[in-house]
């Protein structure tokens, strides 16, 4: 059956990337959970979509420009003004230890396309380790190469490739960049590519799956997993299929 992942927390809901969403996402069922992480000036590993904090918090700048200390003073409540005082940017380790002793999945994203973090594969990758969760992390970004060197360092941790435009020769090309799933943007996600995924054995993970057209859609495709803002509506939907 189709997992659900609960993209950047409830990203639909709550605060994105922060505890609360990861809570919700527990809460309401959801198989997993999916993040994204940046490094901060003095090497933490943040849990934050944009390079910035402009966009998600109350703050201004680059994340790489900060240290932690500093980025956890802004308030990250993003547009849930109304529903939440104060909450902070997590460090990629509070996450793994709150996760560590649940059965969620978790799907950490590196975000180093615009920003070459300088080890962050290393340190994402030695922090999973730390807390015995390589079985069920799947490590994924819109940077390959990132990911070719990620298998590298820690061959049993799974990769997936982040891609927007239909990739061409799409199994050959998984092979060579050693990954075992390929996280689409939805639309290039047809019944046939998801029959031969089947057959090259490779897992589909699209995203990111909102309306519950799209998600009935996916589901019907039995996708592998999708990553959805809403993860209370997709556990709502899959159970009505
Ligand atoms: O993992 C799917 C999705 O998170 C990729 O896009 O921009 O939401 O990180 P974005
Ligand atoms: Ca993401």
């Amino acid at each position: 059956m189709t997992k659900i992942f609960a993209h950047r927390g409830s990203a639909g809901t709550h605060p994105e990337n922060t505890m609360i969403a990861f809570y919700e996402a527990e809460r309401v069922g959801a198989d997993g959970i999916e993040l994204d992480v940046q490094l901060t000036k003095d090497g933490q590993i943040v849990v934050i979509h944009d390079e910035t904090i402009d966009r998600t918090t109350d703050g201004t700048g680059w994340v790489k420009d900060f240290t932690y200390r500093e980025l956890k003073q802004f308030n990250a409540v993003y547009k849930f003004v109304d529903q939440y005082d104060v909450c902070r940017i997590p460090l990629l380790e509070e996450v793994l230890a709150w996760i560590h002793p649940t059965s969620l999945l978790l799907n950490i994203e590196l975000k180093n396309g615009l920003i070459a973090y300088e080890g962050l594969e290393q340190k994402v990758i030695d922090m999973i380790r730390h807390y015995g969760l390589e079985e069920r992390t799947v490590l994924s970004s819109f940077n390959h190469n990132s990911m070719l060197f990620c298998h590298h360092l820690a061959p049993n941790i799974e990769t997936g490739l982040l891609y927007m435009e239909p990739l061409y020769d799409p199994w050959k090309y998984v092979r060579v960049m050693k990954a075992k799933g390929l996280h689409p943007y939805h639309r290039t996600v047809t019944e046939s590519f998801l029959h031969q995924a089947r057959h090259h054995g490779i897992a589909i993970r699209p995203f990111t799956i909102n309306k519950e057209s799209l998600m009935k859609k996916m589901f019907a495709y039995e996708v592998d997993a999708i990553f959805t803002d809403y993860p209370r509506l997709a556990k709502e939907i899959l159970k009505k299929t």
